[in-house]
């Protein structure tokens, strides 16, 4: 046997649980359990809440701190961008006050990529880590295409649908990405007063971002006016980092193709 044979290979990251996340503590003839302090039961804890919230992979470990407020071309959306971050800091350091509101924010800008989403899901992603509260990530899209698929095949009742809707009025923290994309109908009006005024008055907290004002949105006026009720609005810069993006990911591409 030589020597590397011979040489223990460490079995557990944490040696006192076994990577249970339980740690025994003695105390006189019995054993109880607790938590064990390498943080496993934590981390798990943690990584449950960000599985449940569907963060889309693009956005995943994004925090508020590592939003950048330098990527933006002119002075102006410099200022604006990092206003907003100032907002989202802020909103997550005070949530559990705020949170006692139901008060939300609503990112918006006309110009599409300027970094709403991205904002957004970085608040959802520091309440979780940092406050241990449940949020959910969802487009407007996909929340009528999970109700939609309710009416569907051998699951079309009322109480499916029913506790679809249910679900989504109680997670604590919801984040509506890309509201106002959606057709105005009168299904669709009548699904989203549901959702809006069941977490209204229960006071959830809701973080939109769209593509246009609060009071431009196409929905019933009763829609629009508790959307003014639950968030801040909050404007983000008219400028694609996106694009910019893009633009930077083409031209390294190209030097690498044309070998400069
Ligand atoms: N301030 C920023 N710092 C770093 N990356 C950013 C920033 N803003 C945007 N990005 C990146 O640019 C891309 C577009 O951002 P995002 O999806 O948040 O834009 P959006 O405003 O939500 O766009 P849309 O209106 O199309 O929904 C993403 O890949 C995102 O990670
Ligand atoms: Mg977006
Ligand atoms: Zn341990």
């Amino acid at each position: 046997m030589n020597d590397s044979e011979d040489r223990e290979i460490p079995a557990y990251n944490c040696p006192i649980c076994k990577d249970t996340g339980w740690e025994e503590v003695k105390n006189g003839d019995y054993v109880a359990m607790r938590e064990c302090r390498c943080g496993y039961m934590q981390r798990q804890r943690i990584a449950g809440k960000l599985k449940f919230a569907a963060i889309p992979k693009e956005f995943e470990g994004h925090t508020v701190e590592n939003f950048q407020t330098n990527c933006y071309a002119s002075e102006s959306s410099r200022e604006l961008a990092a206003m907003a971050k100032t907002i989202a800091k802020n909103y997550v350091e005070q949530f559990s006050e705020i949170q006692e509101t139901g008060k939300g924010l609503y990112f918006y800008s006309r110009v599409k990529g300027s970094g709403k989403t991205r904002l957004a899901v970085s608040i959802a992603n520091d309440i979780i880590q940092e406050k241990m509260i449940s949020t959910k990530f969802a487009t407007t899209i996909q929340i009528l295409d999970q109700i939609k698929a309710t009416w569907g095949g051998m699951s079309k009742n009322e109480e499916t649908e029913q506790k679809l809707i249910h679900d989504i009025v109680s997670v604590p923290v919801l984040v509506i990405d890309d509201i106002g994309v959606e057709g105005v109908k009168d299904w669709i009006n009548e699904r989203f007063y549901n959702i809006l005024n069941g977490r209204m008055i229960e006071k959830r907290v809701t973080i939109f971002t769209s593509n246009c004002k609060i009071e431009e949105l196409q929905f019933d006026d009763r829609i629009v006016n508790r959307i003014v009720k639950m968030a801040l609005p909050v404007q983000f810069p008219d400028e694609s980092i996106r694009t910019a993006i893009a633009r930077k990911e083409n031209s390294e591409l190209l030097d690498r193709l044309l070998g400069t």
